[in-house]
């Protein structure tokens, strides 16, 4: 049963067409009463980085954060995809890391005008980090676009992959005149007054004398399509397209369907857990503040990672020792509402809850299994947070402790000062941090520049960590779990503190 499933996620960078191509996933995957939701256009879009707006809008953020669809594949089995949104890209955050723990696979959106963006590359890397395979879609090709060769050489060169064309597009922008399918021959053609594809296929082609060459080229010119070099993350397939206009989605579809890999092993501390296995087990890789914000409810997202789930069920979360019982998960289904009392490996189930559950949290029947991988990062921008009213400390601590906990930000509390220290990868969860400290907790705060660049976790031998922290203290905080933090100036003071305690470990990340 399990290897029928597709948990898949789409990286990319803003404006690259991931919204647009996510809407004609689930158009064509038959979820069409999800595809309007998936956003909101002109200005609401602009306002998508403030999510609590669209959580207003219907809890849009909760309902769009898995989006399950099925397919029967040409062998008549069906298929289900659920496909992950790695939330706002524009917000970038550690949440976006983290969801891509919770994914087999992932489609990787390139502007064919653009190439490889930024948050295109840092996305690539968290799945090079799993070996994720990847399939590419370049996308807008009904635009004018690069030369199809230097696209393809510069995702080789960039990302260090081997590339393979699968689609060729036959022209570009006002020359556009369908995409040529390498394997079996065919063109899509754009129909109509707005160049769409609606369906139209050619066989036998006699293609213009330079697409021909170009062709020839690149068949000689990369390697063959090798399904075990895709699923270990060293070859990806690149498909060229128009989400937009409809061009190359199928084809993605049936790829993902075809090569992208079934529930795959999730690594523990004792080996990788086979989704075969009988027991139920998951593990949280997202938390998330429940529509209203009146109520501190939270939907945990849990990543089905073996056994068959059943509603009501009981299990019990790492971080808590005692066994809860699953009364009300939210499912993700597709049209089959029959499915919806139970789910099986790759499956991700919300369950509300009131702060028990953390990310990193493994869920077990047997309370033995513990997953690993789901990574804190080094923040890139470090704040001091500064209180309006001094007598809401109490309040800001409890705010702060939340938030880091659902991976809006994370926390620093120094060893000497009283001036708490909020550390984010994208300047963006500040203003998030900003206004949901005064909408959910009253608290009105100001975010100060601080003398620290980042952050590393330190381990080493307690004798080695004392004689650290005696030298050290000015530099030294705790995190929300309480874990030392070497508080950095710059990148080079990483290195000479590093050079000088040859015992302690300086580690950018740190595993929960
Ligand atoms: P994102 O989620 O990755 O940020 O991208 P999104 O789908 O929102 O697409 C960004 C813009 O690119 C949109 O224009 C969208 O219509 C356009 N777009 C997406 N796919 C294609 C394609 O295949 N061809 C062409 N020509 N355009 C495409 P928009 O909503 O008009 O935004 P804007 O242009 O006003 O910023």
């Amino acid at each position: 049963m399990s290897n029928s499933r597709r948990t898949f996620a789409i990286i990319s960078h803003p404006d690259a067409g991931k919204t647009t191509l996510t809407e004609k996933l689930l158009l064509q995957g038959g979820a069409i009463h999800l595809a309007g939701q998936v956003k909101a256009r002109g200005a609401a879009r602009r306002a998508r980085s403030d999510w609590m707006k669209i959580e207003q809008q219907r809890g849009i953020s909760v309902t769009s954060s898995v989006m399950t669809f099925e397919r029967t594949d040409a062998n008549g089995e069906t298929v289900t995809f659920n496909l992950l949104d790695t939330p706002g890209h524009e917000d970038f955050s550690e949440d976006t890391y983290r969801t891509l723990t919770a994914v087999d696979s992932a489609i990787m959106v390139i502007d064919a005008a653009k190439g490889i963006e930024p948050q295109t590359r840092k996305l690539f890397e968290v799945c090079r980090l799993r070996s994720v395979p990847i399939i590419t879609f370049i996308n807008k090709v009904d635009r004018e676009g690069r030369a199809c060769f230097d696209l393809l050489d510069e995702v080789a060169d960039m990302l260090a992959l081997d590339v393979c064309p699968m689609s060729w597009p036959v022209g570009m922008g006002g020359l556009f005149q369908g995409i040529y399918d390498l394997e079996s021959g065919k063109v899509s053609r754009p129909e109509g007054p707005s160049k769409e594809f609606l369906g139209k296929v050619d066989e036998n082609v006699e293609l213009p004398e330079e697409v021909a060459e170009e062709m020839e080229l690149a068949q000689v010119g990369y390697p063959d399509f090798d399904l075990e070099a895709y699923r270990a993350g060293d070859l990806t397939p690149v498909y060229f397209g128009s989400a937009l206009k409809n061009f190359g989605v199928t084809e993605l579809i049936e790829a993902i369907s075809q090569y992208a890999p079934p529930p795959r092993p999730q690594p523990t501390e004792e080996g990788p857990i086979d989704p075969e296995t009988p027991e139920v087990t998951g593990f949280i890789f997202k938390v998330q503040a429940n529509m209203d914000p009146m109520h501190r409810d939270r939907i945990a997202f849990m990543r089905l990672a073996s056994g068959t789930f059943k509603r009501g069920m009981k299990l019990t979360p790492s971080g808590l020792g005692k066994a809860i019982a699953v009364h009300s998960p939210i499912m993700f289904f597709a049209q089959d509402r029959e499915i919806a009392d139970t789910a099986e490996p790759g499956d991700i189930i919300g369950i509300p809850n009131h702060g028990t559950l953390r990310v990193g949290d493994t869920l077990s029947e047997k309370n033995k299994i513990r997953y690993i991988g789901l990574p804190n990062f080094a923040p890139e921008i470090l704040r001091r947070v500064a209180l309006k009213d001094p007598t809401k400390t109490k309040q800001l601590r409890k705010a702060l402790d939340d938030l880091s906990e659902e991976g809006v930000i994370q926390v620093f509390y120094p060893e000497i000062g009283a001036q708490w220290i909020v550390g984010v990868v994208g300047q963006l969860q500040l203003e998030v941090l900003i206004s949901r400290l005064e909408a959910e907790y009253k608290v009105e705060a100001m975010l100060e520049a601080s003398p620290f660049d980042t952050a590393r976790w330190i381990k080493g031998t307690d004798k080695a960590l004392d004689d650290f922290e005696s030298f050290n203290k000015m530099n030294l905080a705790r995190d929300r779990d309480g874990d030392l933090v070497f508080m950095a100036r710059s990148a080079w003071d990483v290195n000479y503190q590093q050079e000088r305690n040859p015992e302690l470990t300086f580690s950018a990340t740190k595993e929960r």
